[in-house]
């Protein structure tokens, strides 16, 4: 494998990045990085400290009082471990809001690429081969037709235990869709020299052979 690896997977809400980014990453034997679950850390954290956004100043001081961290696979905000707690619907709401703030897009982005700096990763994103990693050795960009995307998050919330119905799903997704791709900042968008991948009839394990065969040809 070459010397520095970095690999950006970018596309919307339920295509299947970060499953897909960490097998790929397991396999390749380098770090994985969810820059998602660190829009989810910011949202979850001004949730808890109940932190309108509007509220720039009080922002501001919560950014530059927070820490946050991967490590043996768990996300840490501020030292605590918030796995579960970030993936509930109303922080997911609330990631895709706060993630059109300017302050906080400087903030994560400067660490997202200092995290991509020094070692081979995978990162998983919006706007990682646009922004982020805009000169990453490979890019992908991973979607699925809005339908298909809603229904294996229905799934995955019914698998939890979650009482939501599939419009629900549908209407969560098309929002974060729209909010996702409209705002001003690094909206998500395929970057010229990504590979897109449409992942509406392919298993997760065919996607993830896809992405390997990819970046190296001799061993997958
Ligand atoms: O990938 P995810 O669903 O966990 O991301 C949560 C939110 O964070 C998503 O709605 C948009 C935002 N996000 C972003 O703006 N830029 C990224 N690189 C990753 C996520």
């Amino acid at each position: 494998m070459k010397e520095k690896l970095r690999i950006a997977i970018d596309g919307p809400s339920g295509a299947g990045k970060s499953t897909i980014a960490r097998q790929v990453a397991g396999a390749l034997g380098i770090d994985y990085i969810d820059t998602g679950a660190m829009y989810r850390a910011v949202g979850y954290k001004a949730l808890r400290e109940q932190i309108p956004l509007e509220d720039r100043e009080a922002l501001g001081a919560m950014l530059s009082a927070t820490e946050i961290d991967f490590s043996g696979g768990n996300t840490l905000l501020d030292g605590e471990v918030i796995n579960d707690k970030i993936r509930t619907p109303e922080v997911s709401k609330m990631a895709s809001d706060i993630s059109a703030l300017p302050e906080v897009r400087e903030k994560l982005v400067a660490l997202q690429r200092q995290m991509g700096s020094s070692k081979s990763v995978v990162m998983d994103g919006r706007d990682i081969g646009t922004n982020v990693l805009r000169d990453a050795e490979y890019k992908f960009f991973l979607t699925a037709s809005a339908e298909e995307r809603a229904r294996r998050r229905w799934l995955e919330l019914l698998e939890k235990g979650e009482t939501v119905s599939l419009e629900e799903v549908q209407a969560d997704i098309a929002a974060r869709d729209h909010n996702d791709s409209s705002r001003p900042l690094n909206p998500l968008r395929r970057a010229p020299d990504a590979l897109e991948i449409d992942s509406s009839h392919m298993s997760i394990e065919q996607v993830t052979a896809f992405i390997l065969r990819r970046v190296c040809p001799e061993q997958h």
